[in-house]
């Protein structure tokens, strides 16, 4: 069912770089952003509820819409497709996960040291200096003040318009080059510079495998693409480039 060559690059891989999107959670039943009819976004406005100006104008509103999404996130359990990377991350020299995710899913399944691009849903900052800490329980109905400059907490992920924490991005495009295999699942790859990460091992020749449900503009270009869903095709990959376990 695998292609041979995919099998050895994926046993004889010890530097190993994986981007993970929201597919790879939407086993778990956590929607994805962009896929058609059940993405979120075709329920609210990014601007509204994903922005600082959409935090400024309804603070309320904002961090009600993001205590919501944790605490249904909270209730969702890794799947089989976590489950495996955090396996493979065991038996790997040397491999980075980074997710574009905010749920936690790949460390809930026991992954190491996940580079989180897009911040998470279990931390909140100050609007105006950072200083990430847990949120509050029980959650308020408004957000929570800053104690030190007074100005609002808010959900430490990224919105847009915002920039991306610079050492996790640099970390990642740094070891993107350096790597024998990049692994790309779940990602629509629409939404840069995570999206740079793929384009970043084509130039730099490093063979890319990209699992989706539905093609994209990577699948083309990539050396292998595996189509479907990432909790059955990786769990099943795995299996077959390691059978001896
Ligand atoms: P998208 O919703 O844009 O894309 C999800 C991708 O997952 C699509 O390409 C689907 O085909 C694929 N997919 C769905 N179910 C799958 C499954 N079971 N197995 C494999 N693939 C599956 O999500 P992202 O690419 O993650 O940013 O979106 C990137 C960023 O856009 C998000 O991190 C978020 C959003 O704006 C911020 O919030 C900053």
């Amino acid at each position: 069912m695998f292609a041979v060559s995919l099998l050895e690059a994926v046993r004889a891989a010890q530097r190993v770089v994986v981007l993970t999107g929201a597919g790879i959670s939407a086993e778990s039943g956590i929607p994805t952003f962009r896929d058609a009819m059940e993405g979120m976004w075709s329920r609210f406005r990014p601007e509204d509820l994903a922005s600082p100006q959409g935090f400024r104008r309804d603070p309320q509103q904002v961090w009600a819409w993001y205590a919501e999404r944790r605490g249904k996130v909270l209730k969702c359990q890794p799947n089989p497709g976590h489950v495996a990377l955090a396996d493979w991350q065991r038996r790997c020299a040397e491999l980075l996960l980074v997710t574009q995710n905010v749920d936690r899913l790949h460390q809930r399944a026991g992954a190491q040291n996940v580079h989180e691009l897009h911040g998470n849903l279990y931390e909140i900052k100050c609007t105006k200096h950072g200083a990430p800490s847990a949120w509050p329980e029980p959650i308020p109905d408004m957000p929570p003040t800053c104690p030190h400059c007074g100005d609002w907490l808010r959900p430490n992920v990224v919105w847009f318009g915002e920039a991306l924490p610079m050492d996790v991005f640099e970390a990642a495009s740094q070891a993107v080059p350096q790597a024998d295999l990049c692994v790309v699942i779940g990602t629509s790859g629409l939404v840069y510079p995570a999206a740079h990460l793929p384009l970043l091992a084509l130039q730099s020749q490093v063979p890319v495998l990209e699992i989706n449900k539905e093609t994209t503009d990577l699948s083309q270009r990539a050396q292998w693409f595996l189509q479907g869903a990432s909790g059955q095709l990786l769990p099943q990959l795995l299996r077959a480039a390691f059978p001896e376990d």
